[in-house]
This record gives C-alpha cells, structure tokens and sequence, in this order.
C-alpha cells in the first residue's frame, strides 16, 4: 500500500509541464523482479491446454522452455505475430494484452529463472563475492548497459563511504526506493557485509566511459544547458576540476557517467522531499524539470 502510495505521488508531482519547452518525459519504471514464476502461471493458462505437442514443448518446464527463447521462436509467434495461441481460438481471447506484455518483458530481461532478489536471498552470507555478483544482475559492474535500465544507478567507481552510508539508510529506510527494491536487499546486508559489499563496487571500473562515444551530444541542447548549471552550482562538489573530476568528500556521490533515469528520478525525489537531504532537497527545489533534464544529460554522457 506504502508502495503504490509513493509511487502514485511521484507521478502525481511530476504533474502537467508548465515550462515553455515541449514536454519532456520524466517517468520512470519500477524494477521488475520478473522472473519465470511471473509467466509460468501465464502459460498454464494458455498454453497447457495444447502443449506439449509436436511442435511446441510444455512451457511450464523452464528448461524445455528456454531453447524456444534463444530461437526466438517463443518471441516471434507471441509477441510480433500475435499468432499464438492461434487466433480465433478461445485462449488467444482471453489472452490478455498485459499477459502478452508479461512474456515480452521475461524474455527481454533474458528469461530468468529466478530474479535477482531471490538470488540474492539464496546467496550464502558469508562470502561477499556471491553476494555482490547478485547486485551486479541489476546494477552491472560498470553500469547496466541497456537503456530500459538506466533507471538504476551505476555504482562502479562510487565512492566508498557514499555507497555505505546509502546502504545504511535504505536498511533503516532512512531512503526509501520506491520501487521497493533496495530497502528489502539492504536489511538482508549486515555490517560487515555493507562493507564488504561497497569496497567490491568502490574498487570495481569506473562507472564513466573513457574518452567521447563519438557522438556529438556535448555540442548540442539540453548538454550545453545542463553544463552551465553544473559549473555553477553542482561541480565544486559532484565534479571537481582541482581533485581531477573526482569529488569533493567521500560522502559526495560522483555522477560522471551515472544513468539518465536515475539522475532525473533523484532530482525530482529530492526536490519533492522523497529523499531526504537538507542540502540536496534545497538545491533539488529550485531546479526545474527542464533543468533536471538537462543537467542529468550532461552528467550522463560526461566520459573520463
Ligand atoms: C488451441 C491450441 C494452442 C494453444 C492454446 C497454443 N498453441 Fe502454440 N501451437 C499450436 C499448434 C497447433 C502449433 C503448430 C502449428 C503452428 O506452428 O502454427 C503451435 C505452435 C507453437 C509454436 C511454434 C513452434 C515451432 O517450432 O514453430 C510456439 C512457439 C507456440 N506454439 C507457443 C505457444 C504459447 C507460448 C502458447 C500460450 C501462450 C500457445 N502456443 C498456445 C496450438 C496451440
Ligand atoms: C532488483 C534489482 C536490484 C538489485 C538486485 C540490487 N539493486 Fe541496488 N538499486 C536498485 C535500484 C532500482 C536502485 C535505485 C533506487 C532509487 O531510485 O532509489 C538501487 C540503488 C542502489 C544504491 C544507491 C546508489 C546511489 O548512487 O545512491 C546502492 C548503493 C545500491 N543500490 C547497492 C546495491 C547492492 C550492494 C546490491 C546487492 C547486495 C544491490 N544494490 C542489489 C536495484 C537493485
Ligand atoms: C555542497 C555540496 C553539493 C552541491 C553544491 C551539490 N550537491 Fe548534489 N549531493 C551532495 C551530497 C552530500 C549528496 C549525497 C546526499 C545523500 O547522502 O543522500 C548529493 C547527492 C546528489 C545526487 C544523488 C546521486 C546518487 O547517486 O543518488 C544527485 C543526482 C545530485 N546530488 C545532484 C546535484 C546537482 C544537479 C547539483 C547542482 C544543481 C548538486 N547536486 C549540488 C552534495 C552537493
């Protein structure tokens, strides 16, 4: 309920655009713990009542599954054909379009057989290298690289310090993820393990790139904005030029490289008093969306 709640008041306060410019689109998703149990009860549903057959295997054995995932096949007749179930047949009426999109979306993140929480619940506690390798299915070592994920941070080269405060206060839900996620992980992490756990990602690659993608993003709009900002009112502290880029306390978030989506969600989570910090909230509060977008571009795509 606490849940729906936040998350229905972030929506609600990202309100209708009042800026000159167009509308940008600052919605965010929500971490989806899909997984195969998601779609199983989909397919018993839908399927069971045909397969297994000569053509197509019992979808509710994950490893018979599986192969017509990497064919392709399960995508092609399901979600781009729409010719599964077979149309005009009883199942493939009922087949709702959200069902639909429940497969779509378990066979983009990869077809998991479990998702990363219960990895992570299944990881043993006392080695950090298993646990840590269960963050790193949703936060990857240098960053998640697809873009349908760029709602989660990098945490690559953070700060040591930043990332174990942080982890304190999602386990004490001094910071609440609204997407539920990170506060359930954090209370399974003891100290020891928030340590442990937070030197792995410090000491891992820096989440920025090295040197220019070649695309010309910093000559353009919103980046030029996004980069007069900065200078004047974020660098001294997120990017400071004296320390290399690097900044100013250990207790000081680097955001060189750091995903888009995120960057947005926390400015506007800041500047709603979502997410609590005294200095964060006030600076957040006189941003405007557009602002927020511009400077979350120029972080995003600022390289080593
Ligand atoms: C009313 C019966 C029926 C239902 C329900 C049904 N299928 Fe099928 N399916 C068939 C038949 C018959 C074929 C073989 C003919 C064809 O390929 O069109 C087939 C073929 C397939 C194939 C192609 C296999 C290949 O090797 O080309 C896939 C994939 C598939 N089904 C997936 C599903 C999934 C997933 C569901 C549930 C969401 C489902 N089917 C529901 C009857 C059904
Ligand atoms: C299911 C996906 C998922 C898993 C698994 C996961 N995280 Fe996260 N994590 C997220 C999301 C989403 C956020 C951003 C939440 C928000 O917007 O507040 C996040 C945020 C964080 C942050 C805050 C970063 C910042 O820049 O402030 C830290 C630190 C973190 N996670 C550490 C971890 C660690 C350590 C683990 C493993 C023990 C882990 N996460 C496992 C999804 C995940
Ligand atoms: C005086 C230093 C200071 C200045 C100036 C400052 N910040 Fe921050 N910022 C911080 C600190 C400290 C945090 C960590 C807050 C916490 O622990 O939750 C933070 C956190 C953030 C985060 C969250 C990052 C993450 O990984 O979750 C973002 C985004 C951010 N700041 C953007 C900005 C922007 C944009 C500006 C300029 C408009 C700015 N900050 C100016 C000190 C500063």
């Amino acid at each position: 309920m606490k849940r729906e709640f936040l998350l229905f008041s972030v929506l609600i306060s990202c309100g209708p655009n009042t800026g000159e410019h167009k509308p940008l689109n600052l919605e965010f998703r929500v971490t989806g713990a899909i997984d195969f149990s998601t779609v199983k009860p989909v397919f018993a549903k839908y399927c069971a009542s045909c397969h297994p057959s000569r053509s197509a295997p019992n979808w509710l054995e994950y490893s018979l599954a599986l192969p017509y995932v990497s064919n392709g096949l399960l995508r092609q007749r399901v979600v781009i054909e729409r010719s599964m179930p077979p149309p005009g047949s009883p199942q493939a009426e009922s087949l709702t379009d959200r069902e639909r999109n429940l497969i779509a979306q378990w066979i983009n993140a990869g077809a998991p057989l479990t998702s990363p929480r219960q990895r992570l619940e299944s990881a043993d506690r006392s080695d950090s290298d298993m646990v840590a390798e269960s963050c790193v299915s949703c936060h990857g070592t240098a960053g998640p690289q697809t873009s349908s994920n760029n709602y989660i941070p990098k945490l690559g080269g953070q700060n040591l310090k930043y990332l174990e405060r942080q982890l304190h206060d999602y386990k004490w839900f001094e910071r609440i993820d609204p997407s539920n996620e990170m506060n359930q992980i954090a209370a399974s992490l003891d100290e020891k393990m928030i340590s442990k756990v937070s030197e792995y990602f410090a000491n891992s690659n820096s989440m920025a790139k090295l040197g220019r993608d070649g695309t010309d993003t910093y000559l353009q709009e919103p980046y030029q904005t996004g980069s007069r900002i900065a200078d004047n009112a974020c660098n001294s502290c997120h990017m400071n030029r004296q320390l290399n880029g690097r900044p100013s306390s250990e207790f000081v978030p680097a955001l060189r490289g750091q995903s888009e989506q995120y960057l947005i969600n926390q400015l506007l989570y800041f500047k709603r008093g979502l997410r609590k910090n005294p200095l964060m909230e006030t600076i957040a509060k006189r941003l405007t969306r557009e602002e927020i977008k511009a400077i979350s571009v120029y972080y995003a795509s600022e390289s080593q």
